[in-house]
């Protein structure tokens, strides 16, 4: 054919088009990714594109100067009032003239990546579950009895193709005058819905409008809530904060608050209040800080474990506190903001992941989707570290789940010297070799503790105590240099040869720090605190333990660390430990909070929630009350770092 060749980077698709052909009309017919909004009207600029003049000896084609039609009126008032990049054209209004290679830059695409910082993560692909369209909607008339919701929907599916879109009341409640402000022009915000919801209407605008919308990424913990406000069309977080969980009032751990729920008639009430009141105060203060409407929050996914969860929903968590630990739902839930009282776009869409088993959540579920285990060539143990630790294993083949009860040890409770990270927590210990006396670090200083001018940038907060992992490097080094044997006891003076070791009570203990003379605190670690991480490392390595017998494995290829804490420990003490299986330490990563990008993608994505779905189904849960082999390696696992397993990489 004569028709002149249209070639589309970055996608490569390309096809022969009539002369005269809109750009974003030959886009459409080839199903390349080219946003619009306004419908090829010339308002929107979400069409622009990059055509390329010159020699493409890679497509075959020589690009002429006049392959795109002149400027029209349209595209040149577009350009005089708004402006537009040098080289952009609008592709509504350009149209093909010759053979051509035109460019899609990502902000015109609907389905453009996000980045993530982290080499081994994979980019979050968007592909958003509210969009905006400008529709140009018939008048009413004498001779025409509909409504002008009939008439809004029958232009939704005349220029936009969407059928069957739902209007909530509250649409319908201000829909008439904006119709009328807009001159028959508006823009409606339509969350596409996926298989359970269809398309509805979430907003409408007057004219054109030139905004966007926003969703809200939650993870509701038990002491903290953290949300990300992202823009739906970009993927951008504009804004991100936190509060404590307003429940830590009713019982500080999970269980504490269940059992407070047991105690008190309206106890599990109390406790939905307080969670969706915190999250209200959240959700104003974010709004606040993006300087935009709470109404503008039309979606929003939460992660959390099964007891926030339920205390959330206002489910009682009761049959969590007791075998077999039956959830109200497995699955993922779909909801409208107005159901549980939050304060955003009443009709905003509410997704929470499906939680994995009884003591495995949805928070654990978002590590999944984040991670991806499931899409891995090597075999890899992903671990949560938490009161609870959650453990995957797996790669493409399958993927196996459990969670083990490590206990608050690693957050610093339950060590006598124990405390949350905060500054002044010790973080960092590294022992001499020669004189076994210890060095440390706290956070919020960069000094050591023997590096001159120490005791003057700590004066602030002092030395305060030792956080989760910072417990870890101190028992690790301990072991490392014979202060600690294989089965957890402190030797004496003499044994050890450090001047840090005094007999404390029947067992020894190991002076850290030492500020009483100048009326500070005076932390140690006692022979109990070894025995207090001892249980919670076993408890993590024979979880994954199991899971590696499961899968017919004694070794795996890498260990991806998740969770506030797994970015702070340190691989190698972690494995002096016997916590996590043998590895090279460069195949020891940290995702971060990977619950937290989880709930990101999911909200960014509408697809990727049908995916977890399908991927949590899918992943084979392991119990590890009801295995023998557990308690097994639980024995085992209890010396340092293992009664019964070589660690040959450590140790090489
Ligand atoms: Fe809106 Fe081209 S599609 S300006």
């Amino acid at each position: 054919s004569n028709d002149p060749l249209v070639v589309f980077t970055p996608s490569g698709k390309r096809g022969r088009f009539a002369k005269g052909t809109p750009v974003l009309t030959a886009a459409r017919q080839l199903g390349v990714d080219l946003d619009s909004v306004c419908g090829g009207r010339g308002i929107c600029s979400k069409c622009q594109i990059s055509p390329g003049y010159g020699e493409f000896a890679k497509h075959g084609v020589y690009v002429a100067s006049d392959a795109l039609s002149e400027w029209n009126s349209v595209e040149q008032r577009y350009k005089d009032k708004r402006g537009l990049i040098e080289g952009r054209r609008l592709g509504c209004q350009a149209t093909v003239q010759g053979d051509v290679v035109i460019d899609v830059p990502p902000e015109s695409q609907v389905h453009r990546q996000v980045v993530r910082k982290r080499a081994e993560a994979r980019d979050i692909l968007i592909n958003p579950s509210t969009k905006l369209f400008y529709i140009e909607v018939a008048e009413p008339d004498m001779h025409d009895p509909s409504g002008d919701l009939e008439r809004l929907r029958d232009a939704l599916h005349e220029q936009w193709q969407l059928e069957k879109v739902h209007a909530d009341l509250h649409i319908l409640q201000i829909m008439q005058p904006i119709l009328r402000k807009g001159n028959w022009k508006v823009t409606v915000a339509v969350h596409l819905g996926d298989q359970e919801n269809t398309p509805r209407i979430m907003n409408i605008w007057p004219g054109f409008y030139e905004g966007t919308v926003y969703g809200l990424a939650v993870d509701l913990g038990s002491t903290t809530i953290a949300a990300h406000l992202c823009d739906l069309q970009t993927g951008e977080v504009v804004a991100s904060s936190g509060v404590m969980n307003p429940q830590i009032r009713f019982g500080e751990d999970l269980m504490s608050r269940v059992s407070y729920a047991m105690m008190n008639e309206k106890g599990a009430e109390e406790m939905t209040r307080a969670v969706r009141s915190g999250m209200c105060a959240l959700f104003s203060q974010i709004s606040l800080d993006a300087g935009i409407d709470l109404n503008l929050i039309v979606d929003s996914v939460f992660v959390c474990n099964p007891v926030m969860h339920h205390l959330f929903l206002g489910i009682d968590p009761f049959e969590l506190g007791q075998a077999p630990f039956a959830l109200a739902t497995s699955n993922a839930l779909r909801l409208r903001a107005g159901d549980i009282d939050l304060n955003i776009h009443p009709s905003a869409r509410v997704y929470l992941l499906p939680c994995i088993a009884g003591h495995v959540g949805a928070d654990a579920a978002a590590v999944a989707l984040s991670e991806a285990p499931d899409e891995s060539e090597d075999l890899v143990l992903i671990v949560d570290v938490g009161t609870n630790a959650e453990i995957f294993l797996g790669n493409r083949e399958k993927v196996l789940a459990c969670s083990s009860p490590t206990g608050p040890a690693f957050e610093g409770a339950q060590i006598s010297s124990g405390q949350r990270a905060a500054p002044g927590a010790i973080e960092r210990v590294e022992i001499d070799p020669e004189t076994k006396l210890p060095r440390i670090k706290v956070i919020g200083c960069d000094l050591w503790s023997d590096e001159p001018g120490f005791e003057e940038e700590i004066s602030g907060t002092g030395v305060t105590g030792i956080c989760g992992s910072g417990i870890i490097e101190m028992v690790a080094e301990m072991r490392v240099h014979g202060i600690v044997d294989a089965p957890g006891l402190i030797g004496s003076p003499e044994q050890t040869g450090s001047a840090a070791v005094f007999a404390d009570g029947r067992t020894y203990s190991y002076l850290v720090y030492d500020a009483t003379e100048r009326g500070g605190p005076r932390i140690t670690v006692t022979n109990r605190d070894i025995r207090e991480i001892q249980m919670a490392k076993a408890a993590l390595y024979s979880g994954a333990r199991l899971l590696m017998d499961k899968f017919g494995v004694d070794k795996v290829d890498r260990v991806v660390l998740a969770g506030a804490f797994g970015a702070h420990i340190s691989p190698k003490h972690a494995m002096i430990l016997g916590m996590i299986p043998d590895a090279p330490f460069d195949k020891v990563t940290s995702a971060g909070n990977a619950a937290g990008t989880g709930a990101r993608i999911a909200l960014l994505n509408i697809a990727a929630r049908a995916e977890i779905e399908a991927t949590v189904r899918a992943i084979h849960k392991i119990e590890t009350a009801i295995e023998p082999r557990f308690q097994e390696h639980f024995v085992n696992a209890s010396a340092i770092p293992n009664a019964v397993e070589p660690f040959p990489i450590l140790n090489s």
